[in-house]
């Protein structure tokens, strides 16, 4: 177990040993994406082709351009939320301005310990002061099963499928925080 456990919220990442620690994660957990991080080009893409990425580090600098959850753990960087507050969202019908929750990510030897679910609340507490009126909206995969779990748990609801867009039987999947 951690003896020290924080949050910290970035509107950008400015400081380069957090970048750092950023990209490594991002590396470490790669494969874990449907698509992987190595197939991709950006957070927001929308074609999901074969090879049309470059690559963590591109998707890495595609990241750095947004705010930042880190969660760390005896001061080293284990899980992460970015997110947009003012993103139009072009994907869903009439296009609408978004709180956008982007890329989670959890070390792999942290997992299953509910971190993703503190990481999540840490954001949405941030965008209910900030932001109140915003819909938070993210999107994932069909077949993301611990994702699919925290939606759940979270209050969020499917608002838009794309079926079969990352693949046979692999859906994207648009969900909206409830409004309180
Ligand atoms: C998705 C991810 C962030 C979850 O992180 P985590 O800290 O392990 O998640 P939590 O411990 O908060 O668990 C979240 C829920 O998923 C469940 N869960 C965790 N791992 C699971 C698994 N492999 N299969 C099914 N359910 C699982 C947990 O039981 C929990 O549900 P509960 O609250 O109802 O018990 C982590 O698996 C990850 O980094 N995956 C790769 C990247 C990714 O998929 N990102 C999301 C899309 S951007």
């Amino acid at each position: 177990m951690a003896e020290r456990e924080e949050s910290v919220l970035r509107l950008r990442v400015q400081d380069e040993e957090e970048k750092r620690e950023i990209r490594e994660l991002l590396a470490l957990c790669a494969g874990d994406f449907v698509p992987p991080l190595t197939q991709r080009s950006s957070t927001t893409q929308q074609s999901w082709e074969q090879g049309s990425g470059d690559g963590v580090a591109l998707y890495a600098e595609a990241l750095l351009q947004q705010s930042v959850l880190l969660w760390k753990q005896d001061g080293k960087t284990v899980g992460l939320l970015s997110f947009r507050p003012e993103y139009v969202c072009e994907a869903l019908p009439g296009q609408p301005t978004v709180f956008y929750l982007s890329t989670l990510c959890v070390s792999p030897a942290c997992r299953g310990q509910g971190l993703a679910r503190r990481i999540y609340e840490a954001v949405l507490a941030f965008a209910r002061e900030t932001l109140p009126e915003r819909p938070v909206v993210l999107r994932t995969w069909s077949t993301n099963a611990p994702q699919l779990r925290l939606m759940a748990r979270l209050g969020f609801a499917e608002i838009f499928r794309l079926p079969d867009d990352r693949g046979p039987g692999v859906d994207t999947v648009y969900y909206r925080l409830a409004p309180r």
